[in-house]
């Protein structure tokens, strides 16, 4: 077993809801996590919400209300979409708590000290959208922000700045050593060729433009740069402080993935590591950047209003349980790559794999154990781990566990059914029915055996996407419920009674066409 697994999220602005963009990255994270409780005792998953700055400071201006009241806001609509999808992660930092913004200016502190910062004065173009300075070279013919499509603003101040640049070989060094650090490894080369051109970066602005946010220590007159607050929550949650830190610091720092999107991977694989750098601390083992989750094809944009929040999803289609949408999200791009959403695209691959591929196995499976065996396993049907089934199970574990290792979560998913399909293949093959029907009766209970393992599997594989999906097959197998890969051996269903006939139910209805409703209010 791995000792410990330590797994962050971006922190999302709360200067609006929650849409199924964020849901996408917690989710991701959420299957990752999920899968290496089921390999590893010691595991933690924080994500968090990004509170300060600019942009949250603009849009409760525009609302009327305090920052502060804009933050609680967004925040609890955060909290309550988590739990809707049953991200289980196990702590929700703010960069409004105390002991964060205390340890931020701690970092602020020594990296002053350190003379990694000093001031200067400087014009440039301030996206609030990115809360980033832009390269002119990066705007559009018209002058717009690429990714917000809004006109920067010129800015002219004395601020302080972060000797970026003096980390910069020393980065490009360590991600060329580290061939895990950033992931997909495609974007490796993107970044290595940002750093060519890295200059130092601004690293507060003048109290007079932000005034919501982290105050710079000792002067008055500054706010601390939004990024190096947010950074920070990384270290801060788990109980950084530079003269003591936690023991759940020591434990858990270095973290084994962050999880971002590509838009901001810069800020992760760049400045974070150069302020890790500059703090004498380990560097996380990998940076994984997501790709972007478009509606119909379309970037969602409130201007287009096709914004959708997870919530309006799962209502539409009637579903009290998150598993669905889950599994659809974690399986709609392959890692790293952008992917889409559509109504359409959703009931039909959920309808495929879940409701037909997988439930229909086990109902049908169960229903036949019952029809010929009274729902009862005996010692004689349990079959051996040389059974083809059984190869093809272990095998399918062994490479969903790789998939994990790579965080190619859609591919690790398909592995999961293209197995259900193999099985569905064999009792196709196998049609145990018939076998009845001849009095082959060994030989029938021991293809359901095959089967009812498989599922077993298939349950605890697909754990991390369907969590209540794989309870319910558990149930029905009349097994503990514990999701542990040590499970995962071949005849682990004994002899006795499997199920009784009340308890056999689809674990997953087929999405109804006639759900399909008008959901992009937004
Ligand atoms: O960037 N598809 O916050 P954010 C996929 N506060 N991912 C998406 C997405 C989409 N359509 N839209 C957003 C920030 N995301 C900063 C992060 S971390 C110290 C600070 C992802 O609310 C995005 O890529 O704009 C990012 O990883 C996360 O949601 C939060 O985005
Ligand atoms: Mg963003």
């Amino acid at each position: 077993m791995q000792e410990k697994f330590y797994l962050t999220t971006a922190i999302d602005y709360v200067n609006g809801a929650p849409h199924i963009g964020h849901a996408y990255e917690k989710i991701l994270s959420d299957v990752i996590i999920r899968h290496k409780r089921q390999v590893c005792n010691n595991v933690f998953f924080l994500t968090g919400t990004d509170e300060h700055g600019v942009k949250i400071q603009k849009t409760a201006a525009l609302k009327n209300i305090t920052p502060k009241q804009l933050c609680d806001e967004n925040f609890s609509k955060f909290e309550a979409a988590w739990k809707e999808l049953e991200i289980s992660y196990d702590k929700i930092i703010r960069t409004t708590d105390e002991q964060h913004k205390k340890i931020v200016k701690q970092i602020f502190k020594k990296l002053l000290e350190n003379d990694d910062i000093y001031k200067h004065s400087y014009t440039g173009l301030y996206c609030s959208g990115c809360e980033s300075f832009l390269n002119p070279k990066d705007l559009t013919e018209d002058g717009l922000c690429p990714d917000h499509l809004k006109k920067p603003e010129e800015v002219t101040e004395e601020n302080y700045f972060f000797r970026l640049s003096k980390y910069k070989d020393k980065i490009i060094d360590y991600i060329k050593t580290h061939p895990n650090f950033i992931q997909p490894a495609f974007r490796a080369n993107e970044i290595i060729n940002q750093l060519d051109n890295i200059e130092d970066i601004s690293v507060s602005r003048t109290k007079a433009s932000v005034q919501w946010g982290i105050g710079v220590p000792d002067d008055d007159s500054q706010t601390i740069y939004v990024w190096i607050d947010a950074l920070s929550n990384y270290i801060t949650a788990i109980g950084y402080d530079i003269d003591n830190p936690s023991e759940q610091f020591k434990q858990l720092w270095p973290a084994d993935v962050q999880v971002i999107g590509k838009d901001i991977i810069k800020f992760h694989s760049i400045y974070w590591i150069a302020i890790l750098m500059s703090l004498g601390l380990p560097l996380p083992k990998t940076i994984f950047a997501h790709g972007w989750i478009t509606i119909d094809q379309s970037k969602m944009s409130k201007s287009l209003g096709n914004v959708i929040a997870p919530h309006d999803v799962l209502k539409s289609f009637n579903l009290s349980k998150p598993d669905a949408f889950r599994y659809y999200m974690a399986s709609a791009a392959l890692s790293g790559k952008d992917g889409n959403y559509s109504d359409e695209d959703f009931k039909e691959k959920v309808n495929a794999d879940l409701a037909n591929n997988i439930g229909n196995l086990l109902n049908r499976t169960l229903n036949m154990l019952v029809k010929y065996f009274d729902g009862k396993i005996q010692e004689n049907f349990i079959t051996d781990k040389n059974s083809k089934i059984a190869i093809l199970a272990n095998n399918t574990k062994n490479q969903v566990i790789e998939k994990f290792n790579s965080y190619e979560l859609a591919e690790a998913s398909n592995l999961i059914v293209s197995f259900a399909d193999a099985v569905n293949k064999y009792v196709t093959e196998n049609a145990p029915w018939q076998l009845a029907k001849e009095e082959k009766m060994l030989e029938c209970a021991q293809v359901l055996y095959n089967v009812l393992e498989a599922m077993r599997y298939i349950a605890i594989m697909i754990y991390p996407y369907c969590p209540n999906i794989a309870e319910d097959i558990l149930v029905q197998l009349n097994q503990n419920i514990d999701f542990s890969y040590k499970n995962l051996e071949w005849g682990f269903i004994k002899s006795g009674k499997i199920t009784v006939k009340e308890k056999i139910k689809p674990v997953f209805l087929r999405l109804d066409s006639e759900f399909a409703v008008d959901k992009k209010k937004g």
